[in-house]
């Protein structure tokens, strides 16, 4: 009879499919983890292409309305996700620029060309000043990226002296000269950019050297001291890491660290931006994990060289990279932003959330026109993208207080032999006392449903945003802009179980009651 049972179950099985078992996640509210810090939704803005110019300075002269030079609608639009500080002036471009060519009257400003993006000139109409109106505009911290590139410990030492001093100098004068009698207020200042790379081709070892050398000559009064940045490590490469924590010691607050993603996963032949297959999707989101275990690397370095844990790892370029959008000059880094970019920018939240015990920062790269922008602008239009609305549906989470979570029965997400986990969840309390849940959805295909515990306890109601499209590659565009937008989303228990429901590549963020 046993056996009879046995081989019906088997049949059954086989009739309408093996049953999958509840997903279920469970957020353990009573174990509260570190702070996500606000500057995990940090923007990186760099001299490239349209990103500045014409994106977001068109000059006071303008017809474009702007409150001295910076697009009234761009700066209005970025104040909605709460920028909470704009990294500059590069990028690349930090180590070929020189800061006195960006002060004084732009008329008589020096015109450079921008040899690493595009060969185009540079009028240096966006300058210091510039830049510290348009964080002001926005009520987000600076971060200014030195020179040491091309520049010299004397060119960041005296750059520091022109923005933080008080007292009177030939520099402050000049500033004061300038427009700007108090100082401006430095929060972050890094010793180069990608000195591995495009600034200036360095092993870390010799880079340690460097950094410890200029750092000494930085100085700044002390209630203006900037956090100072050593420029790390590039994808899953955490030799830098190593050697920078071991060897640095003297005004040293952080190591930067870079991550793009390619859907080929290869520099040569990155991969469209739209009318991409399945398989395409899949490779851009599943290489999140790629970022998952080099932070998780970079923490056991940093416990070992630094338990005081003294120094923060800074994420401060990470996004899509696609191949140029056809028809337009490769330098400016111009690609389509579609849902792929949203969720591939709520699992990097949702990654970075898990590690804000040491992440205490992170820049997309870039804010506006540039790479995985929050906003393409043609003329005096603009267009925000799916990757804004990821940007604000996860507004909750700044500065919210991290919680454990546990997805239980995961289902497994796979496109030929690339394959993931469908779900990936983030828990935080946020700073007006809610419970906040985040969820991405990375199956382009199939919806999913879980349950939802608090500690032992089914909660009574969920309520937020959720955002997803028809297409893999849907967008906004001028015209059409509300192709990707977010909407309504709520959830009421039923027989004392909360039951969320994804659709296929979603992402939903909710507040949970009860
Ligand atoms: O964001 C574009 C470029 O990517 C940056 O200038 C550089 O730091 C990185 O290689």
């Amino acid at each position: 009879m046993k056996k009879q049972l046995a081989a019906l179950a088997a049949s059954l099985v086989w009739a309408f499919g093996a049953q999958a078992a509840d997903v279920k996640l469970v957020v353990n509210a009573d174990q509260p983890g570190p702070v996500i810090h606000r500057n995990i939704y940090g923007q990186f803005a760099e001299h490239l292409g349209t990103g500045i110019y014409e994106g977001m300075w068109v000059g006071p002269q303008s017809k474009i309305p702007n409150v001295r030079g910076w697009r009234k609608d761009v700066v209005a639009a970025l104040k909605e996700l709460k920028v909470p500080l704009v990294r500059w002036p590069g990028g690349c471009f930090a180590d070929e620029y020189h800061w006195r060519d960006g002060i004084g009257p732009r008329a008589k400003r020096p015109v450079k060309i921008n040899t690493h993006w595009g060969g185009v000139p540079e009028n240096n109409a966006v300058g210091t000043h510039e830049f510290f109106d348009l964080v002001e505009q926005l009520g987000a911290e600076a971060y200014v990226n030195g020179n040491l590139g091309t520049g010299s410990a004397q060119e960041m030492a005296e750059w520091l002296e022109y923005m933080t001093g008080e007292g009177k100098s030939t520099l402050t004068d000049m500033r004061r000269k300038n427009g700007r009698d108090k100082p401006f207020r430095v929060h972050y200042f890094a010793v180069g950019n990608e000195t591995w790379g495009c600034g200036g081709n360095m092993r870390p070892e010799y880079y340690a050297d460097q950094y410890r050398q200029v750092a000494t000559f930085l100085k700044t009064p002390e209630n203006n001291r900037p956090k100072f940045i050593a420029s790390g490590g590039n994808d899953q490469d955490t030799t830098w890491t190593e050697v920078l924590s071991k060897n640095i010691r003297h005004n040293f607050d952080a190591i930067a660290h870079h991550a793009y993603t390619f859907p080929s996963g290869k520099w040569e032949g990155k991969g469209p931006a739209v009318g991409f297959p399945e398989a395409e999707w899949i490779s851009m989101l599943s290489q999140v994990s790629k970022i998952d275990s080099t932070l998780a690397k970079s923490t056991v370095i940093l416990d070992k060289n630094d338990p005081k844990k003294k120094l923060a790892i800074y994420f401060d370029e990470w996004g899509s990279w696609y191949d140029p959008e056809p028809g337009s000059n490769p330098g400016f880094l111009v690609q389509r932003n579609t849902l792929r970019d949203a969720l591939l920018a709520a699992l990097h939240f949702n990654v970075f959330h898990s590690h804000a015990d040491r992440v205490k920062m992170s820049n997309i790269a870039q804010m506006v026109n540039v790479l995985q922008a929050m906003i393409q602008t043609s003329k005096d239009k603009l267009v925000l993208t799916p990757t804004y609305h990821a940007f604000a549906l996860y507004t909750p989470f700044q500065d919210a207080t991290s919680l454990p979570t546990t997805l239980e029965n995961n289902p497994v997400y796979k496109v030929g032999a690339t394959e993931m986990p469908s779900l990936s969840a983030t828990a935080a309390r946020g700073k007006d006392g809610k419970l906040y849940v985040g969820l991405v959805n990375s199956n382009a295909t199939q919806a999913a449903e879980l349950t939802l515990q608090v500690g032992a306890n089914a909660p009574k109601a969920a309520k937020g945003r959720l955002l997803t499209a028809d297409a893999m590659d849907a967008q906004n565009e001028l015209g059409k802009p509300a192709q990707v937008v977010p909407r309504a989303y709520e959830a009421q228990a039923a027989d004392g179980k909360l039951t969320l429901k994804l659709p296929a590549k979603s992402i939903v963020v909710v507040a949970i009651e009860g």
